[in-house]
């Protein structure tokens, strides 16, 4: 090679600050602690429970004494906040999902039994029909088959109110009814449960990555006539960002406190543009199908899971979420704490 006389050495070199771990810990940007994450727990009934999730590897249906023992361990690992998620027996789902009202359903005899064993756990109940819907949809269905907006308000506000009378913290409704919001938080307030904070899921896609965590409830939308196939009458088209900004603008205004995008690393520009519109905290859920891809190509051999794990949640985080939800929240936390040594 010849020399080339008109090449200066540059004066600017970023990788001056890339030298050693050090220097570059010295200058990162973003930083992910495991108090900023939530852990969803699948919740079984029974005793001694634990029914591995075959699309997700590491995570089990648990009951409720199993899931106290792992809540402890999270929490000893810095992760105490949880979202809880029940699997219903099918004798118990309806065409109106009324079991979601029933003050000792599955889920508030967890949030019973968390908080009386783990006083610092702050837990999160899941405001939408389809754990209890026999169609598998997250709010009520005509037969005609529409989804059926200001009638399952009605019912998730009261569900918000019974999860409350159980003791949960935060209520987030997932099901992406209108002014879903408003309603619970007027329902809260008037049953005197002016503290209990809403985290709404106010950009939640109608995607794909819901697979596994479909698999996991056995909540799939049913095959019958006059069910609709999928959610997309409720969930937000995957092509769509500026409907994003009306659904922030909606339920900021209605009284949410914290808002959630989802799923995680796909829509990090949505994560980014709620964040320039609003101070609320933002949560992104980094979904089950977003997981299982991480944990199948590691398994495989494919993939670095540790590495790809931490990379995809840093990603979310730099985006701009405040919080995350992540099936990996026990395992972060591990690698995190094994970093700190
Ligand atoms: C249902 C709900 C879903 C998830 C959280 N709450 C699935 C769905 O909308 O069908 C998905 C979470 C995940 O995939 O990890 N209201």
């Amino acid at each position: 090679m010849r020399p080339d006389s008109s090449w200066q050495p540059p004066i600017r070199r970023p990788r001056r600050l890339r030298q050693n771990e050090t220097i570059r810990s010295l200058v990162r940007e973003t930083s992910l602690l495991p108090s900023q994450l939530v852990l969803p727990q699948f919740i079984v009934e029974g005793h001694d429970i634990i029914e591995p999730i075959e699309a997700m590897p590491g995570r089990c249906r648990l009951s409720i004494d199993r899931t106290i023992t792992e809540c402890k361990q999270a929490i000893a690992l810095g992760v105490k906040v949880f979202a809880l998620f029940p699997r219903v027996p099918d004798s118990l789902k309806t065409n109106d999902g009324q079991e979601a009202l029933n003050p000792d359903s599955l889920v508030n005899q967890a949030i019973h039994a968390i908080k009386e064993n783990c006083p610092d756990a702050c837990l999160v109940a899941d405001i939408a029909l389809d754990p209890y819907s026999a169609v598998g949809h997250d709010g009520l269905v005509s037969p005609q088959g529409k989804v059926l907006n200001d009638e399952t308000v009605k019912v998730l506000a009261q569900m918000a109110v019974n999860h409350a009378q159980a003791g949960a913290d935060i209520v987030a409704p997932s099901d992406m009814m209108d002014g879903r919001v408003g309603a619970i938080r007027s329902a809260l307030d008037h049953a005197g449960f002016t503290d209990v904070a809403i985290l709404s899921y106010t950009a939640k896609y109608a995607s794909s990555f819901y697979g596994p965590f479909r698999q996991a409830l056995e909540s799939a939308p049913v095959d019958a006539p006059n069910v609709p196939r999928n959610k997309k009458t409720y969930q937000m088209d995957p092509a769509n960002s500026r409907e994003a900004i009306i659904e922030a603008m909606l339920d900021e205004a209605e009284g949410a406190d914290m808002l959630m995008v989802k799923p995680g690393l796909p829509y990090l520009d949505i994560i980014t543009t709620l964040r320039s519109r609003t101070q609320l905290p933002i949560a992104a859920y980094h979904v089950s199908g977003e997981y299982a891809m991480i944990k199948a190509a590691g398994r495989l051999g494919w993939l670095d899971e540790k590495a790809c794990m931490q990379e995809s949640l840093i990603a979310i985080a730099r985006a701009g979420a405040d919080i995350i939800f992540t099936y990996a929240a026990m395992d972060y936390a591990r690698w995190w704490r094994e970093s700190q040594a």
